[in-house]
């Protein structure tokens, strides 16, 4: 019997962790721990995934929350090299591109545990994100480096891994998309659509959270005027993540919220449900630019740069710098309701099974 501690802290984790904990459930070989740092939790950024999506219960929860990155991500190796020497896993598994990613991933290098990387390979190129920073240390520690698109490979390639250290399985969150959409649907949708007095296909869906966003007071301004334009004529609805929430009041800027349909954080069945209806969806997130494209709703991506810049070639994704609410406006205005070319670069929904297979090879 094989060990896998996984680590996981925070929303999008959840999410790619539940298809992967539910095919490793199923291997006899392989005994799957989880570790939740505590990086995120609200009721509604953490407990509501475990519940909905039928996650085990982490069997260590670290509590490590808030604080500035050095010192969050500090607090985690600490208390993940105590889990890491009391447990002895024979693999740590980490996701994307957190702090609490990073932090496993050092502390399990240091103690010589191969680490696997789940959506390895992705680069902004711009490593003042906090995210850039934590992908390519994470990648560069790992032994099993699962990668979700071509330019994903290509940018390990590139950095001077060998062929034989990737392993391309496409998207685990198409794997949950599919496995979720139906279930969305039936049980959410019309409900859902029903209390908040939206139609099919006429409001737009926007999540906003990112670093550079939420804590440039002109970004974060230009990005709320522009939301109020639209809202002048089209429902808005935002889940509010709750960095922003508290960025908005940090900048008095609250205001700018009057016009728009403001709903706490979603469940992900319903955040699927709202994204299926909505005719364009607004975001800086990177889970959510997918889930658009899976469920092909067109999406505005209110950054400089994206990791997914496949969707941008096949026109699913405008990517815009948010420097003007005007020009936001006119975008989201054009850009509703359209479509990108027909492709398919996430692979086919197997992704948690490949990655299975990757480490049981490993331990072959
Ligand atoms: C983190 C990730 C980001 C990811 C995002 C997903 C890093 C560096 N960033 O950003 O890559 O896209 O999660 O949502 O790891 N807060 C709450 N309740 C919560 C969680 C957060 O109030 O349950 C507030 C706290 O004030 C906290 C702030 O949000 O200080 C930021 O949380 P943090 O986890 O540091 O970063 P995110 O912006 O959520
Ligand atoms: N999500 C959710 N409820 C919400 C907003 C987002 O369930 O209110 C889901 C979304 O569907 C996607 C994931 O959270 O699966 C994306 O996470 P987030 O935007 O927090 O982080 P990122 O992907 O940018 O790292």
């Amino acid at each position: 019997m094989k060990k896998i501690l996984t680590v996981v802290g925070a929303r999008p984790q959840f999410i790619k962790a539940s298809a992967l904990s539910h095919a490793l459930a199923t291997e006899v070989e392989l005994n799957e721990i989880l570790v939740h740092t505590g990086q995120h939790y609200d009721e509604n950024m953490s407990a509501v995934f475990f519940d909905e999506l039928g996650i085990p219960k982490p069997a260590y929860h670290l509590g490590i929350s808030g604080g500035r990155h050095g010192e969050m991500t500090a607090e985690m190796i600490k208390q993940l090299e105590q889990v890491f020497l009391k447990e002895s896993p024979d693999l740590v598994l980490v996701y994307g591109d957190t702090n609490s990613t990073l932090a496993a991933a050092l502390a399990a290098a240091k103690l010589h545990i191969p680490i696997a990387h789940v959506e390895a390979g992705l680069r902004s190129f711009n490593k003042r994100m906090p995210e850039e920073l934590n992908r390519i240390l994470t990648d560069h520690c790992a032994s099993l480096l699962f990668t979700p698109t071509d330019v994903a490979s290509q940018n390990l390639l590139h950095e001077g891994f060998e062929q034989n250290q990737i392993t391309q399985v496409g998207d685990v969150m198409l794997d949950v998309a599919l496995l979720s959409k139906e279930r969305a649907q039936q049980q959410v949708s019309t409900q859902l659509l029903n209390t908040l007095d939206l139609q099919h296909k006429d409001y737009f869906l926007t999540t906003i959270h990112r670093q550079e966003n939420t804590d440039d007071v002109n970004r974060l301004k230009a990005i709320f005027e522009g939301l109020s334009l639209i809202a002048q004529s089209k429902k808005v609805v935002l889940p509010l993540h709750p960095r922003t929430k508290a960025r908005l009041a940090q900048f008095a800027l609250n205001q700018l919220l009057d016009d728009l349909l403001v709903i706490p954080p979603l469940s992900y069945l319903e955040m699927v449900a709202l994204e299926c209806h909505a005719s364009l969806i607004i975001t800086d997130s990177g889970g959510v630019q997918k889930e658009a494209f899976f469920h092909q709703v067109p999406c505005l991506t209110l950054r400089d740069e994206t990791e997914w810049v496949e969707l941008v070639e096949a026109e699913w994704n405008t990517l815009l710098k948010p420097s003007h609410a005007q020009e936001i406006y006119e975008v989201a205005m054009i850009k509703q309701g359209s479509q990108g070319k027909p492709i398919s670069p996430y692979g086919q929904g197997q992704a948690s099974q490949l990655i299975v297979q990757g480490i049981k090879t490993l331990f072959a």
